[in-house]
């Protein structure tokens, strides 16, 4: 089969790999109709992810299952499934407690040996470990292209507007206006805030945030802490989701003067101790 191949630092190839088939009876083997990008992937291609040569990249997709084990009780072959960006089991001690992205058994597609050794989603198949918790059925009325975002970004932008526990009338800054940042402001929405500011330096992802309601700043033309704290009486906002994964946007979003959570990397840490919450966000980065 056909299949997306990271070969080192800014090098992926279109390569033939043999077919995969499913080893374990909770294994489903998905022949993949739509797969994406995701931001994280550039983490792997700029060559800050140890352990990723050889791997098959690729940890959004959605298809139509092929083959599914004797312990696959809830998918069939013919079934449209979108997968989680990871492998959970769905009862560990993490898991029923909600937290499946610490599950015991977590493993990433497409993330190389430090992250599962999981073949990922850019190829034509993809086999999916604990079949009944990492997939979803699909909707017949949603296409590919709507239920693709459910694996990964919309999912990790409600997540981030969730762990900020942002209260109708807040004041809200996402840092970031890529595909994280914009679900963030969509699902920051949800939870009646007053205003939401954005912070980006690519005109035409702040024009995006700008259509669904937040209020650009360019931090390629200001100084963006500065521009959000002139714009709330020198307060800041009241809550702050990072959307970037690096450094310079975690100092941005880290100076606001009430409860701030730093949210981006799907990973929130209440910033009582600011250069804390820093490395704590640093440190936890998951794709
Ligand atoms: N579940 C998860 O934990 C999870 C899921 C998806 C993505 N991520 C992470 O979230 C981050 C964003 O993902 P994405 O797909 O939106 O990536 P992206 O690269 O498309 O978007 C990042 C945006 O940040 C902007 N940016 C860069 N430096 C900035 C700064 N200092 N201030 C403000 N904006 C800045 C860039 O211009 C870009 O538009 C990545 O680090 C990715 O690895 C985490
Ligand atoms: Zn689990
Ligand atoms: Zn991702």
């Amino acid at each position: 089969m056909r299949a997306l191949r990271f070969e080192g630092e800014a090098n992926v190839k279109v390569v033939d790999v043999p077919k995969p088939s499913i080893k374990n009876p909770t294994d489903a083997l998905v022949r993949v109709t739509l797969s994406s990008v995701c931001g994280s992937d550039l983490h792997i291609y700029h060559g800050r992810i140890p352990g990723c040569e050889g791997t098959v990249l690729g940890h959004e997709f959605v298809g139509t299952v092929e083959d599914a084990g004797s312990e696959v009780r809830r998918f069939r072959p013919g079934d449209r499934v979108v997968s989680s960006f990871f492998s959970s089991c769905g009862h560990c001690f993490y898991c029923r407690r909600g937290w499946f992205n610490q599950c015991a058994s977590k493993a990433t597609f497409g993330y190389g040996v430090h992250f599962g050794a999981l073949s990922g989603g850019q190829a034509e198949f993809v086999v999916v470990p604990l079949a009944d918790h990492t997939l979803e059925p699909i909707p017949s009325d949603l296409s590919d292209e709507q239920a693709i975002f459910v694996g990964d970004i919309l999912a990790t932008g409600f997540f981030a507007a969730e762990r900020a526990e942002i209260e109708a009338g807040d004041t809200v800054a996402v840092i970031g206006a890529g595909p994280v940042g914009l679900m963030s402001i969509m699902s920051a929405q949800l939870f009646g805030p007053a205003r939401i500011f954005v912070v980006d330096m690519v005109d035409s992802r702040l024009e995006l945030a700008q259509g669904m309601g937040a209020i650009p700043i360019n931090a390629a033309q200001t100084e963006p802490v500065e521009a959000i704290q002139n714009a709330t009486g020198g307060f800041g906002t009241d809550r702050s989701i990072e959307a970037v994964g690096l450094l310079p946007a975690i100092e941005t979003a880290i100076p606001a003067p009430h409860g701030i959570w730093v949210a981006g990397d799907g990973v929130g840490r209440r910033a009582q101790d600011h250069a804390g919450a820093a490395s704590n966000a640093a440190s936890d980065r998951q794709p």
